[in-house]
């Protein structure tokens, strides 16, 4: 593909990415839409009111165009949390030290799955809430939503494909959609469909188990914290392996991508299973409460 000038310098001031791209949201939930059970699907279709399969897909990136809105400006530090480790040498993620007086994606997760309980919200915000859920449960398993370095890697410039980008646009869009050959909605279901089929019967078949544990609903914040924690130690093991120093300016479209590669899809298949389980814990939680 071929770009022209006025396209560069337009993909050139784009305000600095803090969210899987398009594909990987879509992707997670797609992934997400393969696991819930059939009250659940229904129970969502409603809120969001699509009833296509591709009923959390279509809302999957609303989170991201919302929080360059005037009316959704208060939303933007809900899209991570700034984990202020020291990577590569120590990972981890402190709720109390890392989640800022605007809010982070922990508090979010927490904020708007009780919102979705309350059985007296108005549909609105229900609306809302739910796609907020959609997307952040997302953007918490991206390793760089849990990282505070360097604004999550946005000011770390690299090249990719020698094309100059920062790290944390890398890993959004640069990675998934080298893997998947393109970002369009149907890009994302078939690789939801390929994930799906690794957690039904393929590689992640032995783990997918163990990726619900410690889900908790009356606890969405220890729930999302551990999530966080997972992601963010692959700050440390894959992302920036050598430090900042070791990739500024470097080319990461070969050996760099290889090693991120399963990382990525760990991270988006892990995201959906785990979002359709939150899905269907809120559901039912709130029938419980009807
Ligand atoms: C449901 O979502 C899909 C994906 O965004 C969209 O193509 C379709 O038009 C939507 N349907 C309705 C009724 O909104
Ligand atoms: C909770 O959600 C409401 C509605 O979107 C928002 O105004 C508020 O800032 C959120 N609070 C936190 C702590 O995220
Ligand atoms: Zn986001």
């Amino acid at each position: 593909m071929k770009f022209s000038a006025t396209a560069l310098c337009f993909l050139a001031s784009l305000p600095a990415s803090y969210a899987w791209g398009s594909l990987g949201h879509e992707t997670v939930a797609y992934v997400a839409s393969n696991f819930v059970n059939s009250e659940t699907k229904a129970f969502f279709q409603d809120i969001l009111h699509n009833k296509t399969d591709s009923y959390l897909a279509g809302v999957a990136t609303w989170a991201d165009s919302f929080r360059y809105t005037a009316a959704g400006r208060f939303s933007a530090p809900f899209h991570f949390i700034d984990a202020e480790d020291s990577p590569p040498s120590s990972c981890g993620v402190k709720y109390s030290r890392d989640c800022g007086e605007q809010g982070c994606v922990v508090g979010a997760i927490q904020n708007y799955t009780t919102q979705l309980l309350d059985p007296n919200l108005d549909a609105g915000h229900r609306n809302m809430a739910a796609k907020f859920i959609i997307h952040f449960v997302g953007d918490i398993h991206q390793p760089l939503h849990d990282e505070n370095l360097d604004r999550g890697g946005n000011s770390i410039l690299v090249t990719f494909n020698s094309v100059q980008t920062n790290l944390h646009h890398v890993w959004d869009s640069n990675i998934p959609e080298k893997l998947i050959g393109g970002y369009s909605l149907a890009d994302a279901e078939k690789w939801a469909t390929a994930l799906t089929i690794a957690i039904k019967t393929g590689v992640y078949k032995p783990l997918a188990k163990s990726w619900l544990e410690g889900m908790d609903l009356k606890d969405p914040v220890s729930t999302s914290l551990a999530w966080a924690e997972e992601a963010n130690h692959f700050v440390c093991s894959t992302v920036l392996p050598l430090g900042k120093e070791g990739i500024e300016g470097k080319e990461l479209s070969g050996d760099y991508y290889e090693a991120a590669v399963p990382v990525i899809q760990l991270q988006i298949a892990r995201a959906g299973y785990r979002l359709a389980r939150w899905l269907d814990l809120i559901a039912a939680g709130l029938k419980t409460e009807l």
